[in-house]
């Protein structure tokens, strides 16, 4: 049995407790990939107290000399890619073009971060006055706390990581319970690249027990977290008593719109992507389709057809098409809300059911689900699930999709079909969503592009592209005088 450990103040430790968590595969829960240190609060005051140590000197490292390391981190990345997504579909289930497609984007995080070591830029001004300079620079803050999801192992965990090593914070990373491996295979090779002790800590554990700590620990200065927003709420609360900084990615209900005018079979080819891929567990995924009424029957039509013919399987299977959900009780929770689905008077279309049989029986496998129908205020069309169900609901015009589209109370991903150009421009203003596709599913952030969402998404911070190098800054505003005398701002110059 493999037995894998925390990275604390640059040595691999188990937990004091001697306590063990087992990682299992989700398409076949008999293979245990390994044991995890089941950590509590003392790990964490560990990491924090090394993160802390390492910080007075990480931070007067160059930026462009941390950036160089996490280029090398990249490099290495790149090199065992193919391993990184094997291992990454073993302990969570997508298939492996999708698994590639994660550590792909913590390569071009990684290689985005190096050249930002570079950027990081400030703002220089002139001065009201004579003879006087003013500056902004970018600081590094502190020890940051990253808390990261199992749907994007490899990804997320970049996404907050690299950027904060960068802008020359020191870390804690609590990844996911259910995906402790990837996680580990990143700061391995973190630590291969370079980093030097202390800068990267990693505490395996629950959220109640680890998590909870790092959010409460006074000497955490911020707080990056992706996951549900009930969770994401509690933290806030939390870090909100210290005023720590944070940063939340949480819920999602993302909705495609099909207008009448829509290329219906690259529509279909976008919504299958974004409805199934990834088993439909990614915060982006399309769970809400509305379709003009003039193609709905034809569109739902062919949408059924499609999605029975979608291959469930074991990830590593280069057949697969769709893989298992997570775990036993996200396949739980995806059954419920079928059952809802059903209660609420939702159409079932197709699917509908745990897939328990033959290659099924060993994992947590789900039938692609779509209901047909549906109306905006049933729970399926509002609350997010997390797993391959789709609701379909009928619009009369665009403005009725708009409506539908905005009437949730999470704003993260959306889409609109059309070949109409204005109609297309007109859904870029008016859909309450951080992220717009014209013509593209739901799902496929681009590393070097903000990624975030409005309402009850988030709390306003953004991941990806250049934004996230503000949150895991400060300024320093620097004002040089160089006339010789008292120069008195507001007064002088009156
Ligand atoms: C997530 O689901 O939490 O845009 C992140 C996408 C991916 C990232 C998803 N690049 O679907």
């Amino acid at each position: 049995m493999n037995q894998y450990l925390n990275y604390l103040g640059g040595e691999w430790k188990p937990a004091r407790s001697g306590h063990w968590t087992e990682n299992h595969n989700p398409a076949r829960w008999d293979e245990v990939i390994g044991q995890f240190p089941k950590s509590g609060p003392e790990e964490v005051d560990e990491a924090v107290a090394a993160a802390r140590m390492a910080f007075r000197e990480w931070r007067l490292v160059p930026a462009p000399e941390r950036g160089a390391i996490i280029k090398r981190a990249g490099d290495l990345m790149s090199e065992r890619k193919e391993d990184l997504a094997r291992d990454m579909t073993r302990e969570m289930g997508k298939v492996l073009a999708e698994t590639r497609g994660d550590v792909q984007e913590g390569i071009d995080t990684a290689y985005y971060a190096a050249t930002e070591g570079r950027r990081l830029f400030g703002h220089t001004t002139p001065s009201e006055l004579r003879n006087k300079m003013n500056l902004s620079f970018r600081m590094p803050i502190g020890v940051a706390g990253l808390i990261t999801p199992w749907n994007f192992p490899m990804a997320i965990p970049c996404w907050k990581t690299l950027p904060a090593l960068v802008c020359g914070n020191t870390v804690v990373l609590k990844p996911a319970s259910d995906t402790p491996l990837t996680a580990t295979h990143l700061v391995e090779i973190l630590v291969e690249a370079g980093l030097p002790k202390g800068v990267i800590n990693l505490v395996h554990g629950g959220g109640g027990a680890v998590g909870n700590r790092i959010v409460e620990h006074p000497d955490v200065a911020l707080i990056s977290f992706t996951g549900s927003s009930e969770i994401g709420k509690g933290i806030n609360a939390k870090a909100g008593a210290s005023l720590k900084r944070v940063s939340l990615e949480l819920g999602g209900k993302n909705a495609m719109i099909v207008m009448y005018d829509a290329d219906l079979d690259l529509a279909l080819e976008g919504l299958l992507w974004g409805a199934f891929g990834t088993t439909g567990q990614r915060c982006t995924a399309t769970s809400r389709c509305i379709v003009h009424a003039d193609v709905y029957d034809r569109f739902t039509a062919m949408l059924v057809e499609a999605t029975n013919a979608l291959r469930v399987g074991d990830g590593l299977d280069p057949r697969t098409q769709v893989g298992p959900v997570v775990n036993r009780l996200q396949q739980e929770t995806v059954e419920s809300y079928v059952q809802i689905g059903k209660s609420e008077g939702a159409t079932l279309l197709c699917g509908g059911y745990a897939l328990k049989e033959g290659d099924h029986a060993a994992g947590w496998f789900y039938a692609p689900t779509v209901f047909g129908d549906v109306k905006p205020r049933m729970r399926i069309f509002q609350e997010e699930i997390f797993g391959p169900v789709l609701s379909v609901a009928k619009a009369k015009d665009f403005d009725e999709a708009v409506a539908m589209h905005n009437d949730c109370i999470y704003g993260l991903s959306s889409s609109i079909y059309t070949r109409d150009v204005n109609r297309a421009f007109q859904a870029v203003r008016d859909l309450e969503a951080g992220i717009t596709y014209v013509n593209g599913a739901t799902i496929g952030a681009e590393c070097h592009m903000p990624f975030g969402g409005v309402k009850q998404t988030g709390n306003g911070h953004r991941e990806g592209g250049w934004p996230v190098y503000e949150f895991f800054s400060e300024l320093k505003t620097v004002y040089i005088d160089f006339s010789g005398r008292l120069q008195r701002a507001q007064i002088d110059n009156y």
